[in-house]
């Protein structure tokens, strides 16, 4: 009886009540950063705030961000960067920590060129506590998916994506992405790939 009032209540987010934009301004880039910080407990799971504000700066991260259409707020967001080959390389065969990744190693979305073809790094998938397991990560994943059909719209093509799993919301997600666990890092965390 109990279980059957809790999932009456239950809210589960749909499309209608979420707005997915891929276009973040400054100050929106600034309470993702914040998400960021509330979202991980250990400071090593999350990019270091000046590196991660140069890399949006710089037009280094593709970024997507859930905002309430009621009230505007950021609900979520999702980071994914495109590495060149040589550090996708060190990722994959997991020498190198997130934290290793320099800014030099993520190729701006200036620079993406149509007919190549890239790598892609699934770095982070972060919902507000208020808003969690109510499926908005499910949709903003979705949106990765609709993202990347985007980019070979526009012959832009993305051949791998890689990812770390430091959290077992962290593995769902990759999971839930199409990603296989490929191995383990240097420190133990698993590496997760998709072939596209
Ligand atoms: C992990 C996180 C993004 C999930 O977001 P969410 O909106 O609560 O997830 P959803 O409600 O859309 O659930 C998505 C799926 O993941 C599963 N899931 C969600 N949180 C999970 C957790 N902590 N452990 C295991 N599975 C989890 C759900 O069961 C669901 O699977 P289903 O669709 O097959 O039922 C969110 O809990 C979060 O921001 N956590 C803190 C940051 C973090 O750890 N990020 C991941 C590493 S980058």
């Amino acid at each position: 009886m109990l279980c059957k009032a809790l999932n009456k209540n239950k809210v589960i987010m749909n499309k209608e009540n979420v707005f997915i934009t891929n276009e973040i301004s400054e100050e929106l880039e600034k309470q993702i950063i914040n998400l960021d910080k509330e979202s991980f407990t250990d400071p090593n799971d999350y990019w270091e705030e000046n590196k991660s504000f140069e890399l949006f700066k710089q037009n280094k991260k593709i970024e997507l961000a859930a905002i309430n259409k009621e009230n505007n707020e950021l609900m979520g967001y999702i980071l994914c960067l495109v590495l060149t080959e040589e550090e996708y390389k060190q990722i994959r065969i997991g020498n190198h920590l997130e934290s290793d990744i320099e800014i030099k190693d993520v190729i701006s979305k200036d620079e993406l060129k149509e007919n190549n073809t890239y790598s892609l790094y699934f770095s982070i998938i972060a919902i507000k506590p208020k808003y969690r397991r109510q499926k908005l990560g499910n949709i903003l994943l979705e949106s990765v998916s609709e993202e990347i059909e985007k980019y070979r719209q526009k012959s832009i093509h993305f051949s791998k994506i890689l990812s770390y799993v430091v959290s077992d919301g962290g593995h769902a997600a990759s999971g839930k992405l199409g990603l296989k666990e490929v191995g383990k890092n240097i420190e133990g965390a698993i590496v997760m790939e998709r072939i596209l």
